[in-house]
């Protein structure tokens, strides 16, 4: 069976005040041994999270990384390769805000998600269909492409070594959260897309849900058999929402 995985995205939020009380509650929460756990910060305070979150079950991530993974002239960028330098484990990839605030193209997704896996990091492909996409019925098709970049490049094979967050774009930060049946349809698709290319390394690819997931609302999607998990935004900025995330995670 798949494992869960709840991941926290904290986007450019905190400050060495508010990212130390933060980590203080993480650190006192009860953890699920069944789940897979990571905290994505801002990069100038991962080096803390990693050495305050050391002994936990927690992973560290980044949110974003370079498009090369060696070192280069590329200004105020951060590698892969440094990112697992200091002990990251994950790297999210693909985010929509930076898909659509920073000109991410699926070209450059493709090259972040090589160099994450050539430097060791399970990167979180992130996909997700905008709201007027979804209401001109293009959902299968937008997110077909963003995983057919991936997929031509590196196969479901390439694919499992990583994780996928399907997002849509009009739950997040909105509160709008897809309902269970509706992101469990698009998990499904997803599901469907990869098994038709590698039926058994389909089975292994973790699919989790972000957008607006929520103590109240986390149960119910995670039960949804193809949703893997969550990739949590706002909740995760609080430490006991986001271990009832985890925990509610824990019993499905
Ligand atoms: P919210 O949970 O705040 O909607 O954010 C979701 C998200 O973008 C996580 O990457």
């Amino acid at each position: 069976m798949r494992r869960l995985l709840v991941a926290g995205n904290w986007k450019m939020h905190g400050t060495r005040q508010s990212v130390d009380s933060l980590l203080e509650g993480l650190n006192q929460q009860d953890w699920p041994d069944n789940v897979d756990l990571m905290v994505a910060p801002p990069a100038l305070y991962i080096q803390h999270c990693l050495e305050r979150l050391a002994g936990s079950p927690l992973y560290v991530g980044g949110q974003s990384c370079a498009y090369q993974a060696e070192p280069g002239a590329l200004t105020g960028e951060i590698s892969a390769a440094q990112l697992r330098d200091v002990g990251c484990e994950f790297v999210l990839v693909g985010h929509s805000e930076r898909r659509s605030l920073f000109g991410e193209t699926d070209e450059v997704v493709r090259k972040k998600f090589a160099a994450a896996l050539a430097c060791g990091l399970r990167p979180v492909l992130c996909v997700g269909e905008t709201l007027e996409q979804r209401d001109a019925g293009q959902t299968a098709e937008v997110v077909g492409t963003q995983l057919k970049v991936i997929l031509d490049a590196f196969g479901v094979g390439g694919l499992a070594q990583g994780v996928v967050a399907y997002e849509p774009v009009w739950a997040i930060g909105t509160g709008l959260t897809a309902e269970p049946d509706q992101a469990q349809d698009v998990h499904a698709m997803i599901r469907a897309r990869l098994a038709m290319l590698d039926d058994e390394q389909a089975q292994l690819v973790q699919i989790v849900y972000g957008g607006s997931v929520k103590a109240d609302n986390a149960e119910a999607l995670f039960a949804m058999p193809d949703i893997d998990g969550g990739l949590v935004g706002g909740a995760s900025l609080n430490a006991d929402e986001f271990g009832a995330i985890a925990r509610a995670a824990g019993r499905v």
